[in-house]
């Protein structure tokens, strides 16, 4: 599928002490592809792709990152995530910041942009999530759903190639979850690369080139998601999916 890889995890294991929470992991991501990683909870998701940023450590296999390759000697973290953007399920914005500092903080201080100019591709990329105008307030100010685009906006102002999503919505009030998806379908049609853990299978049925469903730290199966909704291939995959369409 990935004639072009931006993403490559090979033989990727890693434990906690003696829990062995990622099995043998082998994940080719294309340049522009959209993978929805599902699974249930512990399965491994967030430990998986927190190792294509960097944010943990693995005892082995490598993961190579637009040709930038992380092994276990943690050698590499900083240029990694220059290429990574990542979205979690609680904002984590600042919020002693406004929402034009929490994005022009890192474009200032680790690109090294003069202020006015990392202004202005702030606002744009503000504009871009839908919300320019609330630039001078607080992330306590808004909504979870505006923290969440506001976060989203702040990733794309380091320009990554590839961008990490940990249950984005999962945080979110259901009346808020559309906006927030909504943002990520136009960021996913104008061809970012992007990894999403969610549990939103429209989203997935629409915006998904492949689902890989993870259970007990190994990928179980990595299917198209007409295929993988139609007929998963394997009894877990089949649980889980009955499990959570039943609601
Ligand atoms: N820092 C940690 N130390 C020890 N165990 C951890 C740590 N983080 C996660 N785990 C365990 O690893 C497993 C996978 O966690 P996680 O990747 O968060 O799963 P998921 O995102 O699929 O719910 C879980 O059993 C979790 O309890
Ligand atoms: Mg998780």
């Amino acid at each position: 599928m990935a004639t072009d890889p931006i993403v490559r995890i090979n033989d990727l294991n890693k434990w906690y002490g003696d829990f062995h929470v990622l099995r043998d992991i082998n994940l080719e991501v294309g340049k522009g592809e959209r993978i929805v990683i599902c699974g249930p909870s512990g399965s491994g998701k967030s430990t998986l792709i927190r190792c294509i940023n960097a944010l943990e450590e693995f005892q082995e296999g490598e993961v190579v990152v637009d040709g930038i390759k992380l092994g276990p000697n943690l050698k590499h973290i900083d240029p990694v995530r220059r290429e990574v953007g990542m979205v979690f399920q609680s904002f984590n914005l600042f919020p002693h910041l406004t929402v034009l500092e929490n994005c022009t903080l890192a474009p200032i201080w680790v690109r090294n942009i003069p202020k006015k100019d990392a202004e202005g591709a702030a606002m744009k990329f503000l504009e871009r999530v839908k919300i320019p105008h609330q630039a001078n307030k607080f992330p306590g100010q808004m909504s979870g759903g505006q923290q969440q685009r506001v976060a989203i906006a702040r990733a794309l102002t380091m320009n990554p190639k590839v961008m990490l999503f940990d249950e984005p919505t999962s945080a979110l009030d259901p009346e808020m979850v559309k906006e927030v998806l909504d943002t990520m379908v136009d960021l996913a049609n104008e061809g970012m690369t992007m990894l999403v853990v969610t549990h939103e299978m429209g989203f997935a049925r629409e915006v998904a080139d492949r689902v890989v469903f993870m259970d007990a730290g190994q990928i179980i199966e990595s299917n198209a998601p007409r295929e993988f909704f139609a007929d998963p291939q394997h009894a877990r995959s089949k649980l889980f999916l009955s499990q959570i369409l039943r609601h």
